[in-house]
């Protein structure tokens, strides 16, 4: 089944556009986020370990993050195609996950290459808040709540920032993109993987209908 990657910078929206691809394909998503952020809250070893690099803006160290998304790739249903959101990170990530897609009978069909400016992306990270309770996202700027600090889905008063969207682990966290994970788009281009450029720096819902056509390459109905 199809395997495909929404590649970009912190804030350019791969989260919310994994999101709809997947709702609109029945595809799964794997998102090494999230599935961090999940091992904290259990507070696994490993999520105490990646604690710090993530406050920090840093990348968690390869073998706990490819451990995560191997465990996550064992569980996909192998029916529906796979989103990958923030995997790979840098190559010896991309190197591990064409290891592991082997393995399950997959391969990277299109690399989804979402892009905005850098003061697009602070302002989209900086404004960000979600609810603790049942993980709806906001944005001050863009998208606020009905109520200021009130999530308009559960009613819960009192939105949480994350700790790594503070301006200047926002700044930190864009120039790790550009060094470390950025490099990869010439990696999947001398691969010869297919490479879609998606301008990220528009209205949520003109970037999805191009992102569908991209990750299936036809409009879905
Ligand atoms: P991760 O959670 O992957 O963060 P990220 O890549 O920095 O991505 P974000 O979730 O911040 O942004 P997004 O592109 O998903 O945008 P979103 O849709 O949310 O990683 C966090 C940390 O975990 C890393 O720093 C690292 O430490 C670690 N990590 C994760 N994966 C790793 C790996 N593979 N290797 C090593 N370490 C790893 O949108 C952002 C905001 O903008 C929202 O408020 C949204 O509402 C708004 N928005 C979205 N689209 C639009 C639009 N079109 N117009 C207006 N507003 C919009």
């Amino acid at each position: 089944m199809a395997a495909v990657i929404l590649l970009g910078p912190p804030g350019v929206g791969k989260g919310t556009q994994g999101v709809l691809l997947a709702d609109a394909l029945g595809w799964e998503r794997i998102v090494t986020g999230d599935l961090l952020r999940a091992a904290r809250r259990a507070g696994t070893e490993l999520g105490e370990k990646a604690r710090a690099y993530m406050d920090a803006g840093e990348l968690v160290p390869d073998e706990l993050v490819v451990a995560l998304v191997e465990e996550r790739l064992a569980k996909t249903s192998g029916e529906t195609g796979v989103i990958f959101d923030g995997f790979p990170r840098n190559v010896a990530q991309a190197g591990e996950l064409e290891a592991a897609l082997d393995r399950h009978d997959r391969r990277v069909d299109r690399v989804l290459l979402l892009e905005a400016p850098d003061n697009v992306l602070e302002k989209r990270l900086t404004g960000r808040r979600s609810c603790p309770e049942c993980g709806a996202v906001y944005n001050v700027y863009f998208n606020p709540p009905e109520r200021e600090d009130v999530c308009d889905r559960c009613g819960r008063d009192g939105l949480v920032q994350r700790e790594d969207d503070r301006p200047e682990t926002v700044r930190h966290r864009l120039q790790v993109y550009r060094g470390e994970t950025e490099p990869l788009v010439r990696y999947y281009e001398e691969a010869e993987a297919e490479v879609i450029r998606i301008d990220g720096d528009r209205a949520v819902d003109e970037i999805q209908e191009d992102v569908q056509v991209a990750a299936v390459g036809e409009p879905i109905s």
